[in-house]
């Protein structure tokens, strides 16, 4: 049988630190609020000449380090993000002619929060169908560009930052991806959205002056769906991979609230033991949240080899899902 298996992950998180203090002194905030309802205490912050596909090479570079090979050993190129360097082209593009000079496929996929959920499931059954051998899969948002430092109902909740995989391909592996399950209800879509700038509402004038080139959340309804969406992905994703809560090993869900992730936790009765929260130190950072919380987990010796876990993801779309996988098969 064939198994997408990952075999390299490194990640990337700009040097500036953007912390609940510093935001005192932008918006009508204070540390004890944030860190009460959300759980985050710092974040990073790109620089203005830094644009998502800066961040994705670092992360790209150190996945290829550490799955032992180079771009021109890949067959495709998967990016997620919300917030692409150009409308189009697509920022795989860009990324692939900063990695190779020999030509990859690639393509961006768009997915809110869940992309890089997605990005996994979508290059695994690429490479279980026999398409592809080789996939990065590459997760990266800079929210701060699309964040309006004038509204604190979210300008305390994003960072940047930058995740990436290897998949390869292999027969008969006890590693890799072993399910996947991906949703999303569009009904939800204006619930968190970025208003103007696309063929709906195109740049003028008026869009600039009424701040509609930033992003919008309605932050309680997105709450409610969450903590509904977080436990149905955990399921469904164990579901498919013939496992239970008792088979987890690792929780690594989408750092977007730690109130989210305290009520997935209680509603598997899960030990923080089991659970990878970084929220505090990068808050939500999209599409990257995940592979950060991965790679932090692989560096604390929490993410062994042959450890069972779960990532699971909500965002804007609404969208929600989940990766079951086997971590192992890194050199
Ligand atoms: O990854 C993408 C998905 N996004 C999410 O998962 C976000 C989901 N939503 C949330 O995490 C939470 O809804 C928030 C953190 C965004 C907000 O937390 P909340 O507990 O739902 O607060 P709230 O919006 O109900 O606001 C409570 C109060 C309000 O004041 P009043 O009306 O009670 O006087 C807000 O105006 O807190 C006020 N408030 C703030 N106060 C200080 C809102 N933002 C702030 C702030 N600092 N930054």
């Amino acid at each position: 049988m064939r198994r997408a298996v990952m075999t390299g992950l490194g990640t990337y998180v700009p040097e500036r630190i953007l912390s609940n203090h510093d935001l005192e002194r932008m918006v009508d905030t204070n540390d004890e609020w944030i860190v009460s309802r959300t759980g985050i205490r710092e974040r990073r912050m790109a620089r203005n000449d830094e644009a998502t596909s800066d961040m994705a090479v670092h992360a790209a570079e150190r996945a290829l380090d550490d799955a032992g090979l180079s771009a021109d050993d890949l067959d495709f190129i998967l990016m997620a993000t919300n917030t692409p360097d150009t409308v189009f082209p697509s920022t795989a593009a860009r990324l692939q002619a900063r990695l190779s000079e020999r030509p990859i496929a690639g393509v961006d996929l768009q997915a809110g929060c869940t992309g890089w959920v997605y990005g996994l499931a979508m290059a695994a059954s690429m490479i279980e169908a026999g398409v592809y051998r080789r996939i990065l899969v590459v997760a990266s948002d800079k929210l701060s560009s699309i964040t309006d430092y004038e509204d604190r109902s979210t300008a305390v909740l994003f960072g940047d930052g930058a995740g990436a995989v290897v998949l390869e391909a292999m027969e008969d592996s006890p590693y890799g991806i072993l399910s996947s399950y991906l949703n999303a209800d569009g009904r939800g879509a204006d619930l968190l959205a970025l208003p103007a700038g696309g063929s709906r509402w195109p740049a003028s004038k008026d869009t600039v002056d009424s701040r509609l080139h930033f992003l919008k959340m309605s932050g309680n309804e997105v709450f409610r769906f969450a903590v509904k969406a977080m436990p149905d992905a955990v399921e469904q994703g164990l579901a498919r991979a013939g496992l239970t809560v008792q088979d987890i090993d690792l929780l690594i869900p989408h750092q977007a609230n730690q109130r989210i992730i305290e009520a997935a936790m209680r509603h598997f009765d899960l030990p923080s033991s089991k659970v990878i929260q970084n929220i505090e130190r990068y808050g939500n950072t999209s599409v990257a949240s995940i592979p950060l919380a991965m790679d932090e987990a692989r560096q604390e010796g929490r993410l062994q080899n042959g450890s069972l876990m779960v990532l699971a993801a909500f965002g804007a779309g609404l969208t929600w899902g989940s990766v079951v996988a086997r971590w192992g098969g890194c050199q």
